[in-house]
Formats: structure tokens, sequence, C-alpha cells
């Protein structure tokens, strides 16, 4: 990892950490075991690597990080129900992630799942009122509208849903990428949109940039994800690892073998280089996340 991402990588979790604490409520607050337990699954853990996007793309596109608070911790709270909710029993049943007991095990299956729908209300709240937000009234409008596509059916769940239905099923490659362009790269793709929707008058030529290279980090970070499911360890991922094997889950490293898809992952990481050739030093961030994504390991 470069240097200048080491320090943004910090930079950004401290200032996501705040911004996150600062718009949940209070664990002292009625209901306590529901605010806790949105507080537990929130807070202190994860790379944070869709607010990270979105602050990214605001450096590339000249947009102050203050401007993309509210979008930041908008994609995190949606990715935080989408956790919750895939550790669920009736889904892949995880009992470990960010290195602790998952939501249903620290606390109940009922608050887990209530916990996933109230962060998943929370996103659409701060969309519509953050203060952090300057733009005009319709790219706010276009906000709401691109993180709920890329939260529904059509998105994020609707790969989810994929997901269940694929389980012990032989699948085809194009089956898989669409499975994994839908549960992962939608929520990835939303995190640069949204920040493309902060400013107003953001060039079109540059956010369609800006949106192929979302694309292909979209896709490449579910297949890193399936390779380290496989090579990695419990500790290091703060997850079980081996549960796409346990589970019977389709993945890139099962369809291509662990050197296809590590090439895929390269090929994606090229592409999305490719993608920013209309950008100079200030997309370097975004480069450089591409690389970490690929070789990150957890
Ligand atoms: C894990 O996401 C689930 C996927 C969509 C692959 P992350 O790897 O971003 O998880 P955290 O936020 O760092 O815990
Ligand atoms: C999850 O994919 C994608 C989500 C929408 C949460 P995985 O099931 O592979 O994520 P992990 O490996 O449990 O983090
Ligand atoms: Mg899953
Ligand atoms: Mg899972
Ligand atoms: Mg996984």
């Amino acid at each position: 990892m470069s240097n200048a991402l080491k320090d943004y990588f910090t930079s950004c979790q401290t200032r996501v950490e705040k911004a996150l604490d600062l718009r949940l409520t209070s664990a002292e607050i009625l209901p306590q075991k529901l605010h806790q337990a949105m507080r537990y699954s929130t807070l202190d853990g994860g790379k944070r690597m869709r607010p990270m996007l979105a602050y990214a793309t605001g450096r590339a596109l000249n947009i102050p990080e203050d401007g993309l608070d509210g979008p930041a911790c908008a994609v995190e709270f949606i990715h935080v129900y989408s956790l919750i909710h895939d550790d669920l029993p009736a889904m892949d049943n995880d009992d470990l992630r960010r290195g602790k007991p998952t939501c249903h095990i620290a606390f109940d299956h009922a608050t887990a799942i209530l916990a996933g729908d109230a962060l998943q209300a929370l996103a659409f709240e701060v969309l519509a009122n953050d203060p952090s937000i300057s733009a005009s009234p319709e790219n706010r409008l276009r906000m709401l509208t691109v993180l709920a596509k890329a939260s529904g059916s059509q998105g994020m769940v609707g790969g989810q849903a994929i997901d269940l239905d694929s389980v012990g099923r032989k699948i085809t490659l194009p089956e898989l990428e669409n499975m994994h362009i839908h549960k992962t790269g939608a929520l990835i793709r939303a995190s640069v949109q949204l920040a493309t929707l902060a400013k107003d008058g953001v060039d079109l030529q540059l956010a369609e940039q800006l949106d192929q290279y979302a694309k292909a980090i979209g896709l490449s970070f579910q297949v890193q994800d399936d390779i380290l499911d496989e090579e990695s360890d419990t500790a290091t991922l703060g997850k079980t690892q081996g549960k796409d094997k346990d589970n019977d889950k389709p993945t890139y490293p099962a369809l291509l073998g662990m050197a296809g898809a590590k090439q895929k992952a390269l090929d994606l990481h090229e592409r999305a280089i490719d993608s920013l050739s209309g950008f100079g030093a200030e997309a370097d961030l975004l480069r450089d996340l591409s690389r970490y994504i690929i070789e990150r390991k957890h």
C-alpha cells in the first residue's frame, strides 16, 4: 500500500467513525437494545471501503470532505445492514463478523433483523436531511434514487437473492458475474455515484468515467472476497474462513480456479485504471484503492 493511501485510510477511518457515531441514536434512548445493536454492528470495525471511495471520488472532483459525510455514512449504513442480515442463520449463518460475534449472536435474531431494518431507514433519512449535503434538491433526490436502486431488488438485495438461490447449484460464469455485480458491485458503484452527485454540474463525461471505474472495482472487490474466503484465515479476516465451501456457494475460485480468479481480479484492476484516463494526479487515491482492493488480505 502506498504511503499516501495509508495516511488516507487512517484519516478517513477516524473521520467516518465520528460521522457514523454522530448520526446513530444514543444507546441510552429507547428502545435501548435496538440502538445498542445498531451501534455495535456499525461502530469500531470494518475497512470503511465504501465511505473511503466516496471521499476519494470527492478528491478527484475537488469536493471537500465535509460535503461527503452524509453520503459516506448512508452507504455504510446500508452496507452494515446487509452484513447483519447476510450473517443470519437464514442466509450465511455466520457467528463472527469484524472480529466479534455477529449481531444475532451478541443480541438475538429478532434484534438483528430489526437493527438491519432500522439502519436501512437511517441511510435514507441521512440522504434526505443531512446538513453536510449542499447539492441542489434535484441532486439530493437523485442520490435517494441511486441508493434505493443500488440497495433493492435490482441491486444488493437482488444479488443476495440470486446468491441464496445458487447454493449447491452449478452456475455459469455470466450468472456468477451477474450475482456479484448485484450483491456487492451495486453499493460500491453507488458510493462513487453519490459522491459525483454531491456537487452540482459535474461534467457528465467525467462522471461516466468514474462510473466505469466503480463497476470494475465493484466486481474485483467480490472476486477478492471469494479468494480470501478460500486463502486467508479467520483471525486475519475477522470472519470465518472457508464459509463459501461449507455453504456450497458458487465463487470465482470455484469456477475459474485460484489462478484464474486472481487473473480476473488483475484484469478488472487494469480496466479500472484505464477508465480513469481522463483524470490526472487528483485521481491517484482512486487508482491506489483499486490496487489495494485486489491485494488486500482482509
Ligand atoms: C464484506 O464487505 C461483504 C462484501 C460485500 C464482500 P467488506 O469486506 O467491505 O466488509 P467490512 O466492511 O470491511 O467489514
Ligand atoms: C455478501 O457477500 C454480500 C452482501 C451483500 C453482504 P458474502 O456473503 O460473500 O460476504 P461475507 O464474506 O459474508 O462478508
Ligand atoms: Mg452472503
Ligand atoms: Mg456472508
Ligand atoms: Mg464472502
